[in-house]
């Protein structure tokens, strides 16, 4: 009999804490060896992982390394991959990125971990509907020097393809290869059609975004619901191609629910 009363208890308290515990996640690939990194150890720690190639990615030296294919583009060269989160109104992440000291930076990419919200709006085609949003983070190369930019699709954006408002990072010089990046992400929803939701990245702790946004326009769509993975090469066109097999590296991943 006591037992059973205990047994009801405790169940009370975890359904409670079910209801306002926030979600948080953190991988740092520590314990594997060197090796593939499969589908079935990414859904082991991310919990549901859609697009996963396990061609394309290894455990090196306790990091995950992914392989950006040469002479392909979009999913066809790298990882375009998405994980379900429980929704949120805010969430932050960090993750560590390197690029490999032979990376061909060809003409660019998205690289890393991001955030989707709502429908989570992204390829040039998707029509204005402030029914989602992305928040990614992209390489790029002018010819001149190669640079982070933030990549945003949003309610109101000027063109078909996502919104960099001008950012770039470094704000001088090149991104160098065999360098590790910290990059810091935070999306906060807006309510209704107000531009009170928010957009942050920081690299190495510098800003890079920092500011309010209008991410949609349906409160059914506001919430943020997706992680997404997405490292590839493109763009579209030959142009963004390599001719060469090249590395990410990845490290220190961390997801924080800020609010439900
Ligand atoms: C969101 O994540 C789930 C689970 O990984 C996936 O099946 C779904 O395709 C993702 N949605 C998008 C739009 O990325
Ligand atoms: C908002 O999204 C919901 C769910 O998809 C849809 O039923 C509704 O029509 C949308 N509202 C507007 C104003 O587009
Ligand atoms: C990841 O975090 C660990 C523990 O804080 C740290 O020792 C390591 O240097 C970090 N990795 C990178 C690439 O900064």
């Amino acid at each position: 009999m006591i037992q059973l009363v205990v047994v009801i208890v405790l169940s009370l308290i975890l359904i409670d804490l079910g209801s306002t515990q926030l979600y948080q996640k953190s991988i740092n690939w520590d314990n594997y060896a060197n090796g593939q990194y499969s589908d079935s150890m990414a859904k082991s720690d991310f919990g549901s992982v859609s697009g996963w190639h396990n061609d394309r990615a290894m455990i090196s030296n306790k990091n995950l390394r992914i392989t950006l294919r040469k002479n392909a583009l979009s999913g066809e060269s790298g990882i375009v991959s998405a994980t379900r989160i429980p929704d949120g109104s805010a969430y932050e992440l960090d993750f560590d990125v390197r690029f490999h000291s032979q990376f061909d930076w060809s003409r660019g990419g998205k690289v890393g971990f991001g955030l989707g919200i709502g429908n989570r709006n992204t390829g040039c085609n998707v029509p204005f509907d402030g029914a989602g949003g992305t928040l990614r983070l992209m390489w790029y190369n002018d010819g001149k020097r190669v640079y982070f930019y933030p990549y945003v699709y949003h309610a109101g954006m000027a063109g078909p393809c996502g919104s960099n408002f001008g950012k770039l990072y470094p704000s001088s010089g090149s991104l160098e290869k065999g360098k590790w990046y910290k990059v810091h992400m935070y999306v906060k929803s807006n309510t209704g059609s107000n531009a009170n939701g928010h957009v942050q990245i920081k690299i190495n702790g510098d800003t890079l975004i920092d500011q309010s946004i209008l991410w949609t326009t349906n409160d059914s769509k506001r919430l943020i619901s997706n992680l997404s993975f997405h490292t590839f090469r493109g763009g579209s066109g030959d142009h963004w191609k390599s001719d060469v097999d090249s590395y990410i590296y990845y490290d220190n991943l961390s997801v924080r629910q800020i609010s439900k």
